[in-house]
């Protein structure tokens, strides 16, 4: 489903901004929204008249920010209401601005926010069609692939963000570990990569992202990696697409290559 981006900017502004113009920013969000809308409605099932299913469809929105991506997507692509998002998220100040836009653009009786971590498996419903984080920092993304793979997720969609240990800092400045870095600090050494910073930072984020879509891949999800944005609009533009099949041979492979990395 196409959403034109003038929509999203409106959507956002109307939602944020009372009314307010875009800045710069918003308008760099506006498109990484847009296409990101367009996954959304790509993965999960059919929402429109008769082909939607009878059961609710529940989208967990995780690392959720203001919910800009959940609050759209119901606001954009759901006219029948047939989805509801649970939207979780540590910053308070944060879930206030998400709460005030769910009543902005008319849609706080299908979000539901939740506070606190997205470590906690209490805050995660069983099952959910799709799980969605854009620019999850750093643990909080293998939090939410260990929660999302834990509770059956149908689908995930994960953008995530800020890889180095520097940069992992909640936004309670709490410094946060990414798993992978252990292994790729450990790598580096062995293979004697230059110290060179951008070079080290490379080699650390190929290997945080193989970790991960491998982990994916050995809990039975198909996955894919491309590229939602491109450098130019954010260093931080890949995508996991992972769907839950659990097809054995595929599962199996995985799960032996994710044993070696993990003892390596
Ligand atoms: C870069 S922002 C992205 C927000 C939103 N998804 C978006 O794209 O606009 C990351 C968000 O994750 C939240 N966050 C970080 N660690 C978290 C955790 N462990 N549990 C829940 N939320 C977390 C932060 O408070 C912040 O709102």
């Amino acid at each position: 489903m196409r959403i034109p981006k003038e929509l999203v900017e409106d959507m956002l502004a109307r939602a944020f901004l009372r009314g307010g113009a875009l800045r710069k920013e918003d308008r760099q969000k506006a498109l990484e929204l847009t296409a990101l809308l367009e996954e959304l409605t790509r993965a999960l099932p059919p929402l429109q008249a008769k082909r939607a299913p009878k059961t609710p469809v529940v989208v967990v929105d995780a690392c959720s920010g203001k919910s800009a991506a959940g609050m759209l997507l119901l606001a954009l692509a759901d006219p029948e209401a047939r989805a509801r998002v649970v939207a979780i998220e540590s910053d308070h100040a944060r879930l206030a601005h998400a709460r005030e836009g769910a009543r902005a653009l008319g849609v706080h009786d299908r979000v539901e926010l939740r506070a606190g971590t997205v470590a906690d498996a209490a805050l995660w419903p069983e099952a959910p069609d799709l799980v969605v984080a854009l620019h999850a920092c750093g643990e909080a993304c293998d939090a939410v692939i260990d929660r999302a793979i834990s509770c059956s997720a149908k689908r995930i969609l994960l953008v995530p963000c800020c890889y180095g240990a520097a940069a992992t800092r909640t936004h309670d400045g709490l410094a946060t570990h990414v798993p992978a870095q252990g292994n790729a600090d450990r790598w580096a050494k062995t293979v004697g990569l230059p110290r060179h910073a951008l070079v080290q930072r490379r080699f650390a984020q190929a290997i945080i992202d193989a970790e991960r879509t491998l982990r994916l891949e050995a809990a039975g999800y198909q996955t894919e990696v491309v590229e939602l944005m491109p450098p130019t609009v954010t260093p931080f533009g890949l995508l996991w697409r992972a769907k839950r099949v659990g097809e054995p041979v595929r599962t199996a492979e995985a799960a032996a290559a994710y044993a070696v990395m993990r003892s390596g």
